[in-house]
């Protein structure tokens, strides 16, 4: 067996290191199942097919446990016996999707016990298994706990029906194409497998943006093919989702409005919620863009994001669904010579006052920052606002901003920022995971979902390094305490192989690149500077004119935006007092989003020491050298990678290179010409 891209982390190549394989031997000669569950089941393949392809082990399987050897996959229930071994104490700290594994020795009986509280624990511990084993971890004697800390561990995709991805850099759909679902029932098993190998237990299958065909996935058109895919993600421990068209009421149902207090409006809900769960009884529930980008809501009737929200929430009530309520919620018509209009104010202003009037099975979804995804923003004031609201964060594995998968761009460490940042909601120590994952003030349902980076390429991702994203996304979310190094090299020895040069170069330009990325586009924090609409490439000046909400404000004197509550848009007071005063003032505000917050003056000196136009010219100049650097440091590695995934990354890195000279050659003559005042250095600016 060799390496395959398509594979991702889960490459089944058989172990070279035979000390290993003939110690383990007997071990992996037998696979005892002691469930019967459709996820076991897939466990129980997944397993069987690894070991067989790693170690060249055809293990038997059985369902007895009198066997001296092997590996049990069994849930605390099926085990008649494991009381004797383990107490009842240990599981019951775990939650539903928890795990054990241990090693088990009586007499000269020999197993490894793959325990979960329920059935998808045992595939989770499966996985984990399979890690270690690919790892070459020595499996004598183990003993792993494991329970996920966030509920909620979800995927949005934006795939449309025609195939395409809004905001998707690796190909079409895997769902989709020509307006009906692809029928790839491989392709979506495989995709289910990398899901839960993850951790991944919801997807929601459709693009927010709801148009006219995917407003019909709802209807009996569509639902008995939305049940198949349902199919295939419940054997991973997956649940469906989809994103509904807020306006259904008018398009599917007959009706002339979409009215939430209408009792026909409700009662149309409560009848094809019905309906839905007649086809897929563990239906997930809704995802729901509303009042946002041209997309309707309850706004054209008057009425709050609530009454919109509890209205879906209380037809999928009676059969447990939930409603993602989306905040990403602004004016996107703004005239630019407003400046009392402040973009990263409105899901705030929207939201806070609402907080206790949803539903227990309403979860506010809210981006980790107030604008859009940008390779930096602080983390959304929402966090920790809403104490009697339901909150999950969303975060966007796909690169729209962040070098669309052409760059290497790796998020782990953006995301471990958000997470870790404390709000001081209640005082020190109110980190944004301790909010999502529900602790902080009790949620019923939270957790963190993020949008989708994968297509129908062959390697999913375009970027076969953008693997890296997908993968530290579930692991990150599976326990947020998990450290970027630790989830990097995982990826890497799973991706690669064990060899230390390898592991040490690549996670090393995997952990850089978001600073790379950062060092030569938008700098300080200020956002955009993208072309518009498909928002890659430089144009510094791209959206400063535009309806969108999203300036720099760049003058002859200076740049940012100043959204200080002294003079400016006031956005600094929705936070927390501490974080508040951190902001407020130029003097304590990090230099990374210094611009976010304030406009200064060209020579303003950053705490780093230099001014603000000197750090532009500087970091421009560094980024391109460490784009370089990332093609030798990769160059280096030949030989030691598969000719397909080698060549391809080398001519990705190769185009970021290339590309990151017009991003700095844009930015740096923007602002010399702006400015006037030369680089320090004197180095070629046009
Ligand atoms: C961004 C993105 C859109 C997307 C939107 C959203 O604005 O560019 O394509 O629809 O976010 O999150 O709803």
């Amino acid at each position: 067996t060799e390496y395959d891209d398509y594979s991702c982390w889960l490459q089944y190549t058989s172990i070279s290191n035979r000390e290993w394989v003939e110690h383990h031997q007997s071990l992996l000669s037998q696979i005892i199942v002691l469930n019967g569950s459709m996820v076991v089941k897939s466990a129980k393949q997944e397993l069987f097919e690894a070991i067989k392809s790693m170690a060249g082990i055809t293990p038997t399987l059985s369902n007895e446990l009198t066997s001296q050897y092997g590996i049990v996959l069994a849930t605390y229930k099926d085990h008649p016996s494991l009381t004797d071994h383990l107490s009842s104490e240990e599981f019951q700290n775990l939650n539903e999707e928890g795990y054990i594994i241990t090693s088990f020795h009586s007499g000269s009986q020999r197993q490894l016990l793959i325990v979960g509280k329920t059935d998808i624990g045992v595939l989770y511990a499966t996985f984990h298994l399979l890690r270690l084993i690919k790892m070459e971890e020595n499996l004598d004697d183990l003993y792993i706990v494991e329970s996920p800390k966030n509920q909620i561990r979800m995927i949005n995709e934006w795939d449309n029906m025609d195939g395409s991805i809004e905001r998707g850099y690796a190909g079409d759909s895997i769902y989709y194409e020509n307006n009906r679902f692809t029928g790839d029932v491989d392709r979506l098993k495989d995709y289910a497998r990398l899901l839960s190998s993850v951790g991944i237990n919801g997807v929601s299958i459709n693009n927010v943006n709801v148009h006219e065909i995917e407003t019909n996935l709802i209807t009996s058109r569509f639902l008995p093919d939305v049940a198949r895919v349902a199919e295939i993600f419940r054997a991973y421990g997956i649940k469906t989702f989809l994103s509904a068209n807020y306006a259904s009421s008018i398009q599917l149902g007959g009706l002339d409005t979409a009215d939430p207090l209408d009792k026909n409006v409700q009662e149309c809900w409560i009848e094809k919620v019905k309906e839905i769960y007649s086809y897929i009884p563990d239906f997930g529930g809704f995802v729901v863009k509303a009042d946002s980008e041209h997309r309707p809501g309850p706004f054209t009737y008057n009425r709050n994001h609530a009454d919109g929200a509890n209205m879906l929430a209380r037809a999928l009530k009676p059969f447990g669904g939930i409603v993602f309520w989306r905040c990403f919620v602004y004016n996107c018509l703004q005239d630019w010579r407003d400046r009392s209009t402040d973009r990263a104010k409105a899901a705030y202003d929207h939201f806070k006052p609402l907080d206790g009037e949803f539903l227990d099975n309403v979860v506010l979804q809210i981006k980790n920052g107030p604008m859009d995804f940008q390779v930096r923003e602080p983390v959304s004031p929402l966090f920790g606002s809403m104490p009697n609201t339901n909150q999950v964060l969303e975060f966007q594995v796909s690169q729209e901003y962040t070098g669309q998968q052409k760059h290497l761009c790796y998020l782990v460490p953006q995301w471990k920022g958000v997470l870790d940042f404390d709000t001081y909601a209640v005082g020190e120590g109110a980190t944004v995971k301790r909010i999502v994952n529900g602790e902080l003030y009790n949620y019923q349902n939270s957790g963190i979902t993020a949008v989708s980076n994968i297509g129908n390429d062959r390697n999913w991702t375009g970027h076969s390094l953008a693997q890296a994203n997908f993968y530290g996304y579930g692991r990150l979310i599976w326990n947020p305490d998990l450290t970027a190094e630790e989830i990097t090299e995982e990826w890497i020895r799973l991706t690669f192989g064990n060899d230390s040069e390898v592991v040490a170069s690549v996670s090393s330009m995997l952990l850089k690149s978001w600073e790379i990325y950062e060092n030569y586009t938008a700098p300080l924090g200020v956002g955009w500077m993208v072309n518009t609409d498909h928002h890659y490439g430089p144009n510094v000046d791209g959206y400063e004119y535009s309806v969108w909400g999203t300036y720099h404000f760049a003058d002859c004197h200076g740049i940012g935006v100043n959204r200080t509550l002294k003079d400016g848009t006031g956005y600094t007071g929705q936070y927390f007092k501490e974080n508040k005063d951190q902001y407020e003032s130029v003097e304590t505000c990090p230099d990374e989003l210094l611009l976010f917050f304030h406009y200064v003056p060209y020579t303003h000196r950053l705490k780093s020491g230099v001014t603000v136009i000197q750090h532009i010219y500087n970091t421009h100049f560094e980024g391109v050298e460490q784009a370089d650097k990332l093609v030798e440091d990769w160059k280096q590695l030949e030989g030691k990678i598969d000719y397909t995934r080698f060549g391809g990354i080398l001519n990705r890195l190769q185009e970021q290179a290339k590309h990151s000279r017009e991003w700095r050659d844009q930015i740096n003559t923007y602002f010399y010409r702006k400015s006037g005042i030369n680089d320090d250095l004197n180095r070629k600016i046009y």
